[in-house]
């Protein structure tokens, strides 16, 4: 049965004005949803009715049922590292739904390889790498990103070894080495995913007092090494404190000891768009691969990620993802441009490129130094508030988005065991003004807080303030 366009007319127009409600809110509505256990345990689904109920009491349903237990990531949501949503790549995101193409081949069906090919250019001239230096895909986010980046550089240290690993496999090869001094997590999950292991990773120490590599630790690493090619992991945007590698230094160590340089460079690759910030990651265009999540400072609706590979590498993406079957056509190798599912995990995909495009095309090169800039203003504001407190404990110099700090006791020790920190971030964030995770960070226990949303103001700075404040007063009165 077809969709009737009247019906499709109404509803559209019903989630719209729920949706603009939804915006309007965002100052008052809680940013955790209250009960949010107790709403989460009692979503139960029997079996499948015979008889669907309509798209119409569905979307009721929805209201009823599910609206209610879903945050309020708009403003004051600074748990992980979790962007907005700009309103051009909400539209665009909506237009990915309603178009619903299937991204899978150039001259297949639509535009849209052609559109998500030139969405990565324009994505390369944001982050100021050459257009003939890389070639972009999009994905799902940073981990599918690091996947399909290291999928390649396992495939180049095969090639080191005169091995074809996407045609025989690992079998007959030495382990492969990879090292890293503070990966983010989806690191080690690539890893695992790709058959080379977590416990393939290598740890380089740190420098002193810092979560960054030690580039005269990663020489000696690689000095000491006797295997023929070896893949480093390098990050701008370490989890807990922001802070980056020296790209420039270890891509020349990598150069020097034939290593392939990648860069986890899931939310401090935007440190390129704002000149104050722009130094932090100078170097990454020397790397091999670079991840990227367009969900966190892009501000497009989750999920988006992209990979830069080295354009002089563009053949992996091909001999690692191309997926050659005859209902495809013949149609898997020599074209011109890249198909898009010769160059990621998945074969078919959604438009992903449209609310990137959009968004690029409203805001431009100067609206995203805007965000930037604000955002890690932010940022400094709340760590240079957090120095002067007497609660609280700074624990790092916020570098770029994310503040990294302890609570302190009563008599101004840092509150160090694991269960009184929890404590203390539920008492924060229980009010439902603002939202943080706890980490541990060196061995103890902290707090972090990550800028990420174009729409954060210092108002909401200020809020957040007000609820680490009042949140100490009543860890304290416990
Ligand atoms: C440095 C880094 N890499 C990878 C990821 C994983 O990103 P995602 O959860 O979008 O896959 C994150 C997430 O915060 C990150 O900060």
């Amino acid at each position: 049965m077809r969709t009737q366009p009247e019906q499709l007319e109404a509803e559209l127009a019903r989630v719209m004005r729920l949706f603009v409600e939804h915006e309007r809110s965002l100052d008052e509505a809680p940013v955790r949803p209250p009960g949010l256990s107790a709403l989460a345990a009692s979503f139960r689904e029997d079996a499948l009715a015979e008889e669907g109920i309509g798209v119409s009491d569905a979307l009721t349903e929805f209201l009823a049922r599910i609206a209610p237990g879903l945050s309020n990531t708009g403003l004051r949501d600074f748990g992980l590292v979790i962007g907005g949503s700009t309103p051009a790549a909400q539209i665009g995101d909506l237009l990915a739904t309603l178009w619903d193409q299937c991204v899978i081949l150039h001259d297949h069906d639509s535009i849209a390889p052609v559109v998500e090919d030139q969405t990565s250019l324009l994505l390369l001239d944001l982050f100021r790498l050459p257009r003939a230096g890389f070639t972009g895909t999009f994905t799902t986010g940073a981990s599918a990103s690091n996947l399909v980046a290291l999928a390649c550089a396992r495939q180049w240290w095969g090639r080191r070894h005169d091995v074809d690993v996407a045609e025989r496999g690992l079998s007959s090869l030495p382990a492969v080495e990879i090292y890293s001094a503070a990966p983010h997590s989806s690191t080690s999950k690539a890893l695992a995913e790709l058959g080379l292991g977590r416990a393939g990773l290598l740890r380089v120490d740190t420098l002193p007092g810092r979560a960054v590599i030690s580039p005269d630790a990663l020489d000696r690493a690689l000095r000491a090494s006797q295997s023929k090619g070896k893949i480093v992991v390098a990050g701008t945007g370490e989890v807990n404190t922001g802070d980056f590698d020296d790209l420039g230094r270890v891509a020349a160590i990598c150069r020097e000891h034939d290593a392939w340089l990648h860069v986890d460079a899931a939310f401090g690759l935007f440190a390129r768009c704002a000149p104050t910030y722009e130094f932090l990651a100078a170097g990454v265009e020397l790397a091999d691969s670079i991840t990227c999540d367009l969900h966190k400072l892009l501000n497009v609706p989750y999920d988006s990620g992209f990979v830069a590979l080295a354009a002089r590498h563009r053949g992996l993406f091909e001999e690692v993802f191309s997926a050659v079957a005859p209902y495809l056509g013949a149609r898997a190798s020599g074209a011109a441009a890249i198909h898009p599912m010769n160059r990621r995990v998945e074969n078919s995909s959604r438009f992903r490129a449209l609310p990137a495009w959009l968004t690029l095309k409203a805001y431009g090169q100067n609206g995203y130094r805007g965000f930037v800039e604000r955002i890690c203003s932010h940022a400094k504001a709340m760590g240079a508030w957090i120095a002067a407190s007497d609660d609280y404990a700074l624990l790092a110099e916020p570098v770029f988005n994310i503040v990294l700090f302890c609570g302190r006791s009563a008599h101004g020790a840092p509150i160090d065991r694991i269960e009184d920190n929890m404590a203390l971030v539920r008492c924060v964030c229980e009010p439902g003004k603002v939202f943080m995770t706890p980490t541990v960070y060196q061995g103890r226990p902290a707090l972090r807080m990550a800028f990420a949303k174009w729409q954060t103001t210092m108002k909401d700075v200020g809020i957040a303030q007000d609820a680490l404040r009042e949140g100490m007063r009543q860890y304290r009165k416990r």
